[in-house]
């Protein structure tokens, strides 16, 4: 029987989190992504749109074939192509659902499409009833619904639910409606299509007046079961409403929604930072639930109000989103074990393989840094889990510079136990390190963005370097991180090189 309170949580980071301009991810990120969606306890995880690309049907494959506890989905326009895409790159999936889509407001149907108002219907039918071929669980969008004729709506709502789809999400595809109106109409939807009991109502709202969770939360409170959201918010434009943010409203304010969702919210944290980093989309300071300063309270009378009852000035607790406190955890004389468990706590779990050279790296970081934060253990493991193959390493770097000299650095990388070198110069350190980079490796790259920031606090503090770098026209976002900044700044360069040769090795297969 189905729980009229619990809202089933549809993630679409993968999908449209991954139409925001620049987020691409490769398929190891997007698998990892897919992961740890599934520990955070979504429901339905939308990893990706089959047919617009071999990446996306790969993508889709590879997270169908990998997550058992999710349900998978694809995207798909009501036409065959994109169904038997969706259908092929979904066979493995032990849960799977097809997600079908068509625009039904005038606007779209006039301009876009080109078709009058039966044949949209018609198409939508169609299309369901198609896919419930190959599918038990198909769930169907008319595109643009808040701007779309109300009774028009109704109409193509009842009548896919006829087709058989189970699931019909209202989207606010421009962004446009706004949460007293959104809500309204999924209560007239509730009150005026006939068959609505025989199908789950989702939202799935954009963001561009700032409205995307407020939109989707009034959706709650008049009767939709489903929340379509993104971690952190990415999207196409200004995005989409924010995973962490529905999530927290509707735990914080149970008393109001009196609606509940399965996710595991202590790694709610870990989730936004992976995302954050295989996007390069920093996420701000004050973004709500995830931002740095999310939790920080800097005025001395809110300070001294916490320290005396914390929920003076604190509606949720930090570890229940998995902030961390930049607690203690371990130094240079804690064992291998150790370093796992806490991982482990932290949710990283590393492949024995990978846990050894973070360990290894860990004890070198202990031996520099006395205190080694819950922070630092992530960066170093992150670096040291195999998200690409790493054909070309760091082995040194010496470098000279001041204020009135000019810059030299000697790198020395290798790959496949052969070491090279060359001596540049540039207009600083980080340029002549990644000229001698790129003369090594024989590829050019340009830096687009370069940004560092400390992993934990201190002085001595690991640095994490993100740069994006175009190799002929591919971009790569890749990381590297060091007590050492331009350490940390040659080892996230060979990084974007290391995934531009795994891209070009694939594409070669
Ligand atoms: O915003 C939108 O309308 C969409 C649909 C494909 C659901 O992303
Ligand atoms: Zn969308």
């Amino acid at each position: 029987m189905k729980n009229k309170d619990k809202v089933i949580l549809f993630d679409t980071t993968l999908r449209d989190g991954e139409q925001a301009p620049g987020a691409s991810m490769n398929e190891r990120e997007k698998l990892e992504i897919a992961r740890i969606l599934e520990k955070l306890g979504v429901d339905v995880i939308e990893a990706g749109f089959p047919v617009i690309s071999d990446g996306d049907f790969n993508c889709v494959k590879t997270v169908a074939k990998n997550i058992k506890k999710s349900t998978v989905c694809g995207l798909a326009r009501s036409i065959k192509r994109d169904i038997d895409a969706a259908t092929d790159a979904l066979r493995l999936a032990k849960k799977k659902r097809i997600h079908v889509f068509l625009a039904t407001s005038k606007i779209h149907m006039q301009h876009k499409l080109k078709k009058n108002k039966e044949e949209i219907l018609k198409m939508a039918v169609d299309a369901v009833k198609y896919a419930r071929e190959s599918f038990e669980d198909v769930e169907f969008s008319p595109e643009d619904a808040s701007r779309t004729e109300k009774e028009f709506l109704y109409r193509i709502l009842e009548s896919v639910i006829v087709a058989g789809a189970k699931t019909v999400n209202i989207p606010d595809t421009v962004g446009y409606s706004v949460p007293e109106e959104f809500g309204k109409l999924i209560d007239d939807i509730n009150n005026n299509v006939p068959n609505i009991n025989k199908a789950v109502i989702s939202v799935h709202c954009h963001n561009d007046l700032g409205l995307g969770v407020a939109n989707s939360l009034s959706a709650v409170k008049n009767g939709a079961r489903q929340v379509e959201c993104t971690i952190n918010g990415i999207g196409e434009r200004a995005g989409n409403a924010s995973m962490e943010e529905i999530v927290m409203a509707l735990k914080t304010r149970h008393d109001y929604y009196g609606c509940y969702t399965d996710i595991n919210t202590p790694l709610i944290c870990r989730a936004s930072h992976l995302v954050s980093k295989y996007t390069g989309f920093v996420v701000a300071p004050n973004k709500a639930i995830v931002g740095h300063n999310a939790f920080r309270h800097e005025a001395g009378i809110h300070q001294d109000g916490v320290l005396k009852e914390r929920t003076t000035y604190e509606i949720m607790r930090p570890e229940d989103v998995g902030f961390l406190e930049t607690g203690l955890v371990l130094g240079k004389h804690s064992g291998r074990h150790a370093v796992k468990e806490r991982l482990k706590n932290l949710g990283v779990d590393l492949k024995d393989q990978e846990l050894d050279a973070a360990f290894e790296r860990f004890k070198k970081v202990a031996d520099k840094k006395k205190q080694v934060f819950d922070e630092d253990l992530i960066a170093i493991a992150e670096d040291e889990v195999k998200i690409f193959k790493k054909t070309w390493q760091l082995e040194s770097l010496i470098s000279k510079s001041g204020t009135n000299i000019s810059p030299e650095v000697e790198v020395v990388i290798k790959s496949k136990g052969k070491s090279y070198s060359k001596v540049s110069s540039g207009d600083g350190p980080i340029d002549a390190c990644y000229k001698a980079i790129d003369a090594i490796v024989k590829k050019k790259g340009i830096l687009l963005d370069y940004s560092i920031q400390s992993v934990s606090r201190g002085k001595d503090a690991l640095g994490e370097v993100m740069v994006k770098v175009d190799f002929d026209g591919k971009v790569m976002i890749a990381h590297g991180t060091s007590t050492d900044i331009l350490e940390a700044s040659a080892k996230a360069y060979i990084n974007a090189i290391n995934k531009v040769l795994v891209q070009e090795m694939n594409k070669t297969k």
